[in-house]
């Protein structure tokens, strides 16, 4: 291992299992950090804790972010496990149905929220807490989107968008009430990576992700990867951002300061 920027810090990962989650806990690993992978998935989530071959660094814990008490109860295992909690790694998310709002089945709009909003909010209030009582000067980051800033019309959905939102505006009130306790909240906000959640919601295969993914950023000659979003995060989560805080790290090729305002249509991609 070469470097070692979260040397000894603890950390939580949700939706760790897979995609961006999964790279973030390997790259929070190399670095050093003790993690717990909080997921759903329970089959992977196993797989990937022993597949990174640290075993008493990395646990797998079920925890359904809906669920206020699994949240609070893996929140405490981390604590008791590894001694602390110093970074949360809120990431946890669906896609859920891709809809407009004149084809809203507010069911679905629900799902949305109780994972991408409610269940973010559980995760900073029970590290929150944690951070606090400990006097631990933590970092909380969640995994906003370029749809946290702009709506992209039908490519990513009324529900998923106004979610993301949301978690803009949980982000930066907890940063300003906890920034007296010394703990950071930040975002990191990606453009279109090929995860499972990306294919499940568009129907298409990896490759065709990867090859229209670009269509709207300014950005050419690289493929977003999960792994650029673990780095984001890793960044983040380190004392090299310790000032700062609030801030939505977009990891998008210029898309955002490009393209702001101006719809991605969802004939980018080659759908099924
Ligand atoms: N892939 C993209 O293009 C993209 C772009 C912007 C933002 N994001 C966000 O990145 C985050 C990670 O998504 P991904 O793309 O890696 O997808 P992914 O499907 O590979 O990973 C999401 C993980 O979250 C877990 N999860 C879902 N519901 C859960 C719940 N109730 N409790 C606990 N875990 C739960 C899933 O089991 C899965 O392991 C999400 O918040 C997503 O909204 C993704």
């Amino acid at each position: 291992m070469s470097k070692q920027r979260l040397e000894g810090k603890v950390a939580i990962v949700t939706g760790g299992a897979s995609g961006i989650g999964a790279e973030a806990v390997r790259v929070f690993v190399e670095n050093g950090a003790f993690v717990v992978v909080a997921d759903v998935q329970d089959e992977l989530g196993h797989h990937l804790a022993s597949s990174i071959g640290l075993l008493e660094k990395v646990s797998y814990r079920h925890c359904d972010i809906r669920d206020e008490k699994q949240v609070e109860e893996t929140v405490a295992f981390a604590v008791e496990k590894y001694g602390s909690l110093d970074i949360m790694f809120s990431n946890a998310g669906i896609a859920g149905s891709i809809s407009n709002i004149l084809d809203l089945d507010l069911n679905d709009f629900d799902n949305a929220m109780a994972v991408n909003l409610r269940g973010a909010a559980a995760c900073i209030k029970h590290a929150a807490r944690v951070m606090v009582a400990r006097r631990t000067r933590g970092s909380i980051i969640c995994t906003g989107s370029v749809v946290a800033s702009v709506g992209i019309g039908a490519a990513a959905g009324v529900s998923y968008t106004a979610s993301k939102h949301g978690l803009i505006g949980l982000v930066r009130s907890a940063c300003g009430e906890l920034g007296r306790y010394g703990i950071r909240v930040n975002s990191v906000s990606p453009y279109v990576v090929a995860t499972p959640l990306v294919c499940r919601a568009l129907n298409v295969e990896a490759s065709e992700v990867e090859s229209a993914g670009g269509v709207g950023t300014s950005l050419r000659g690289i493929v977003l990867k999960p792994i650029h979003v673990a780095e984001a995060a890793l960044f983040l989560a380190s004392d090299e951002s310790a000032y700062i805080s609030g801030h939505d790290l977009t990891v998008d090729g210029g898309f955002l300061a490009v393209n702001r305002g101006i719809e991605l249509s969802l004939a980018s991609f080659k759908t099924k």
